[in-house]
């Protein structure tokens, strides 16, 4: 009896003792409770940094909300231990009430935790829906590109409102690699409904933080999701209903689809997989029974094309363009090697973009210094310790990739855009293995549309500046352009970038 009181005394102390070595990453101290509600508003990657640079020694800030534990990561070494080291604990998506109701439960690979479900939604997309191989995806980025230059051609000599024109290109690429081209007539309502949805992912939710207020957001919240959601499925439901119909009617009719008349889209692809009786539960990676998947994850996979690939690269295009004309020796650069290598008597083909090493070094110090989603945003399934500190499980970690290509240990003039210094051989590059530039993110949950999304800004930035040269309006300086950013689910510009277009090259417009 005595033994087995004094071994439970001995274990209480053991785990006591554990905490206390262990303690929380540093940070501000909160009243108990409300934490540092008061710091709602620093929740951004600018906000974290600020307070990351006064609190967290050792990379890792930590902050209470209500019950919710957050830790923010600020360098590449704490970025390689999440990403790389620890991946497994820390490969968790946290979502709140709003999110989990609008992806269908998680029915998506952005918003589903770490698991067999997640690996075979992963492995689907990766080989069917973005990989490289789908060429109508690659094929809808230069159409739309190439609409685009027409648009801008008929503004030319007028200010143009650059920062609106990429973002209707960049939702025009997605909404045709999605759906194809048939289903045109669709796109403005499926624009206002996306708007909402975003609207709705980033609105506030206080019922995160204190779970037992969550009566506060009330039903008229409650009654915009529902309605938001229901017309998603009413527009989604349509088009997959259509592709059924298609579909049918394709395998019955070979010899139309040798002739090249349909052209696949990422809904073709993914019908490819609808069961009618398929559920969540059978995703398992020990079984090889075929995937199946339902109607709801096929909407919210098409949601995380929407907004994985949409915002993103129309955000990464403004910003090239912005920080180009803010430093006009650079963009004289920029497009002497487009001239050098492609010659004004056509327009860029996708096969010159692997001579444009100038303009690639552009894009790359576009993404350290405006990495599109600043914050990568995951969840610890389970207690771990990070650099000595104790994370408890359900953490919320931010990655500050917007902070870490800012860090002066690891850049030289680390806020200056300086596109020379992708020049060296041995720069960082993003493709996951260098945690000092990380706009792709790394590991298990990077981006898996990098190599569609740099094709897409790649594309776009060559053949604006080379088809067009560009001024600012009204007699504008270059310095006197606004580079303040603004926080969502990505960082664009606080201002649309305007700007006068005039035609560069000396063969006719193309298209015509
Ligand atoms: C310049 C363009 C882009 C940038 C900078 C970018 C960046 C990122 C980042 C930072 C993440 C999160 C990584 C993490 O949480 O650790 C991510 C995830 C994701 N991206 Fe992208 N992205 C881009 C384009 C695209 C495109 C074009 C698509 C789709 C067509 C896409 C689809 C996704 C999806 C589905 C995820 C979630 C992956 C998962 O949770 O497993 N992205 N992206
Ligand atoms: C965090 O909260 C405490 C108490 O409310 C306050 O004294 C402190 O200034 C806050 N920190 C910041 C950075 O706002
Ligand atoms: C996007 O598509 C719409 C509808 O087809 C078209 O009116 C618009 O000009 C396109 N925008 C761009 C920038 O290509
Ligand atoms: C789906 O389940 C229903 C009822 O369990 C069954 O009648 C039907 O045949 C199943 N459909 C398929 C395609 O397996
Ligand atoms: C996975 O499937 C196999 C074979 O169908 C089954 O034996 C196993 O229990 C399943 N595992 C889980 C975790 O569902
Ligand atoms: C599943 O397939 C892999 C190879 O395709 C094979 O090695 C493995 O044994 C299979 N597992 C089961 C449970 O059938
Ligand atoms: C950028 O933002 C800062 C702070 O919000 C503001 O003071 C400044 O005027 C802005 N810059 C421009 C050019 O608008």
């Amino acid at each position: 009896m005595i033994f087995l009181l004094s071994a439970l005394l001995v274990s209480f102390i053991f785990m006591f003792g554990l905490r206390r070595k262990n303690p929380y990453p540093p940070g501000p101290k909160g009243y108990p409770i409300i934490g540092n509600m008061t710091m709602m508003d620093q929740l951004t990657h600018r906000g974290l940094a600020q307070l990351s640079s006064r609190y967290g020694r050792a990379g890792l800030l930590h902050l209470t909300m209500g019950k919710l534990h957050i830790v923010a990561v600020s360098t590449p070494e704490m970025a390689r231990e999440v990403l790389l080291a620890q991946d497994s604990v820390y490969a968790n998506r946290p979502a709140n009430d709003a999110i989990v109701y609008l992806t269908y439960d998680r029915a998506d690979m952005a918003f589903a935790n770490y698991g067999p479900f997640w690996r075979q939604m992963r492995k689907i997309c990766v080989m069917k829906v973005f990989s490289r191989k789908r060429a109508e995806s690659w094929a809808s980025v230069r159409e739309e590109v190439d609409s685009t230059v027409a648009t801008v051609m008929k503004s030319v000599g007028q200010p143009l409102n650059v920062g609106e024109l990429v973002f209707a290109l960049t939702r025009n690429i997605t909404y045709r690699a999605a759906f194809g081209s048939f289903s045109r007539d669709g796109q403005d309502e499926f624009v206002l409904i996306l708007q909402e949805f975003s609207k709705l992912f980033g609105a506030f939710n206080i019922a995160d933080f204190f779970p037992w207020l969550g009566w506060i957001h009330g039903t008229e919240f409650r009654k915009r999701l529902a309605k938001a959601r229901a017309s998603l499925d009413g527009f989604i439901d349509h088009i997959i209903d259509e592709h059924l119909e298609t579909r049918e009617k394709r395998n019955s009719d070979r010899a139309e689809k040798n002739q090249g008349l349909y052209e696949d889209d990422m809904v073709d692809e993914l019908m490819a997989f609808y069961g009618e009786n398929a559920s969540k539960g059978d995703f398992n990676d020990s079984s090889n029974s075929s995937i199946q998947l339902t109607k709801d994850n096929i909407k919210a996979i098409i949601m995380d094309v929407m907004f994985g690939g949409t915002e993103t690269v129309a955000s990464a295009i403004e910003w090239a363009m912005a920080e180009l004309m803010n430093s006009p020796a650079e963009l004289k650069k920029v497009q002497q090697e487009l001239s050098d290598t492609v010659g004004l008597d056509r327009v860029v083909q996708e096969s010159d973009l692997d001579k444009l090493t100038y303009l690639r070094c552009a894009i790359k110090e576009t993404l350290r210094l405006h990495p599109p989603i600043p914050l990568l945003l995951h969840e610890t399934a389970a207690d771990s310790v990070l650099g000595g500190y104790h994370v408890p499980a359900r953490s919320r970690i931010m990655i500050n990739a917007w902070a870490i290509g800012r860090d002066p240990s690891s850049w030289e003039d680390a806020d200056v855009f300086k596109p020379s210094r992708f020049l060296d051989g041995g720069a960082p590059d993003f493709k996951g293995s260098n945690f000092e530039f990380i706009p792709f993110g790394s590991g298990r949950r990077s981006c898996p549309g990098m190599q569609l999304g740099l094709y897409g800004l790649e594309l776009s930035v060559a053949h604006l500046l080379h088809c067009f040269n560009w001024e600012l309006p009204d007699g504008m300086q270059p310095s006197e352009l606004d580079m303040n950013d603004s926080f969502g689910l990505t960082a664009p510009r606080a201002t649309r970038l305007v700007a006068v277009p005039s035609y560069r090259l000396s063969c006719p417009v193309p298209g015509k």
